[in-house]
């Protein structure tokens, strides 16, 4: 077995006698192991991005471009490798690795682009007599230190849609990875420094929770990133103080299926939105709605999609749904489909699991009311119910604490239109479910959801504020 990988402190590697064991979901082998940070490390990481962003706050953005475009490229040349260490790591399987990758790039090549359009304003000030001859010259200045917190389950892409946002406005970066897949976001630190982001300016803290949280406590951090589950996600928000915090969490997506809509389409995105990733997504497709007169179709269409799945080691190019993360998640999502069953859930695929191999899931016969449909189920298990009325239909949508995405599929504008007006979420996805993402367009959620958008050009504003300059014409 290799040495632990060591943790970046300000550009420097570091080792300690704290080690994390990485371990493969599918079947529990041990992938690699990690150094843990500890407080005197983190107390050095937050004093470096100090000092690097003393730097970094006057790079000129053609040096900021630079530095992205030379990211993405370097990650680009890894694809392969980094890929294979995300299916070791969260257990996703090689398309899907491949795919994050594949998207990461994108996503830093926005950034880049990005750098480019923070834009200012020049603000007439002459507006009454006491005032005369001043004009105000606005333009946005970057924060200091941004703190980002990162999940499993897109570890590599989720990382870098706050890395790279971060580096765009001239900010220092604290990566601290999930502590199940710190292996490629300890790659991201190394392929930064790389691309010669001052060195002081980037650290990536694998380290326990407790840690994290000093780290979200402390003061001289400027803004937080969190992307994660809701219950970690707003303790962070209630303990950061002053800081800006963005919040990118779960959901329970709903989408409608409206009479006139293009069933074999719907059910092929349905299949694909409730089970890749093993349903470890913010924005995987959880219930369903199906209009009563084409109920019967749809369902079944769905349902012979969800038969032709095959679920296993993740390693393996056949396999469409990979391992969930541990046995603990895929333990708590069984639990709550046998009390759905128990209180008289149908299950009409799937229903239970091989060690963290947890069966494609279709459930009828749910209420709102129930687990698997009032909480984040992150498993994949959806539910499927008929609506009459797409007034009743879009009212489910809302009968719930979260609001990330929706889907509509329906060929009606005017149905499309009033969706929009009435759902209380992020975003509405016309004609797709809700698990579609561009890395470009402004994703994140209302009510327990979270807070704040993520999407380079839009995080760029949360991640800079505006500085205002006076200019009084004398004379
Ligand atoms: C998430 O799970 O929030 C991320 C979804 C994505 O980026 O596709």
């Amino acid at each position: 077995m290799k040495e632990p990988r060591p943790f970046l402190v300000g550009g420097e590697r570091r080792r300690s006698e704290k080690i994390l064991d990485v371990r493969f979901p599918y079947d529990d082998s041990l992938v690699g192991t990690v150094c843990l940070a500890g407080p005197t490390d983190l107390e050095d990481a937050v004093r470096a991005a100090q000092h690097g962003f003393g730097r970094t706050r006057r790079l000129p953005t053609h040096e900021r471009i630079r530095v992205l475009k030379r990211f993405a490229a370097l990650i680009d040349d890894r694809k392969e490798e980094i890929a294979g260490t995300i299916t070791q790591e969260a257990g996703k399987t090689a398309a899907l690795a491949r795919a994050e990758v594949e998207r990461a790039v994108e996503t830093v090549l926005l950034s880049a682009e990005e750098a480019g359009r923070i834009y200012g304003e020049v603000i007439p000030l002459d507006l009454t007599p006491a005032t005369g001859g001043r004009t105000g010259y606005l333009r946005r200045v970057p924060l200091g230190t941004v703190l980002a917190i990162t999940p499993f389950n897109f570890p590599f892409n989720l990382a870098c849609h706050k890395i790279g946002p971060a580096v765009a406005a001239g900010n220092a970066v604290i990566l601290k990875p999930s502590s199940k897949t710190p292996l490629s976001g300890l790659v991201l630190g190394d392929l930064l420094v790389e691309a010669g982001y001052p060195e002081e300016a980037v650290s990536v803290l694998p380290c326990t929770p407790d840690l994290a949280e000093w780290l979200v406590r402390d003061g001289r951090i400027a803004y937080l990133s969190f992307t994660g589950s809701p219950a970690v996600g707003w303790h962070l928000r209630e303990i950061a103080g002053r800081k800006r915090v963005g919040l990118e969490l779960g959901g329970n997506a709903a989408v409608i299926v409206d009479e006139d809509a293009d069933l074999t389409y719907a059910a092929e995105r349905i299949v694909q939105g409730g089970f890749s990733g093993a349903g470890q997504v913010c924005i995987s497709v959880q219930r369903v709605f199906l209009h009563r007169a084409v109920y019967r179709e749809c369902l079944e269409m769905v349902l012979e999609r969800t038969g032709a799945l095959r679920a296993g080691d993740p390693r393996d190019p056949a396999v469409d749904v990979g391992p969930m993360i541990s046995e603990e998640a895929a333990a708590a999502a069984e639990e709550k489909v046998k009390e759905a069953v128990f209180d008289g859930a149908t299950v009409l695929a799937g229903g239970g699991r091989d060690g963290t191999l947890f069966a494609p899931t279709i459930l009828a016969d749910t209420l709102q009311t129930m687990r698997v449909n009032a909480t984040e189920m992150f498993a994949p298990v959806i539910t499927v119910t008929p609506f009459d009325d797409f007034e009743a239909a879009l009212a489910m949508v809302n009968d719930s604490p979260f609001g990330l995405q929706a889907g509509v599929f329906t060929n009606r504008l005017d149905r499309a239109f009033h969706a929009f007006d009435e759902c209380e979420v992020g975003g509405l996805i016309v004609n797709d479910i809700p698990t579609f993402r561009a890395d470009a367009m402004p994703y994140g959620g209302v009510k327990a959801s979270g807070m704040g958008r993520e999407g380079p050009r839009y995080v760029i504003e949360e991640m800079t504020e505006p500085r205002l300059m006076v200019l009084n014409r004398r004379g």
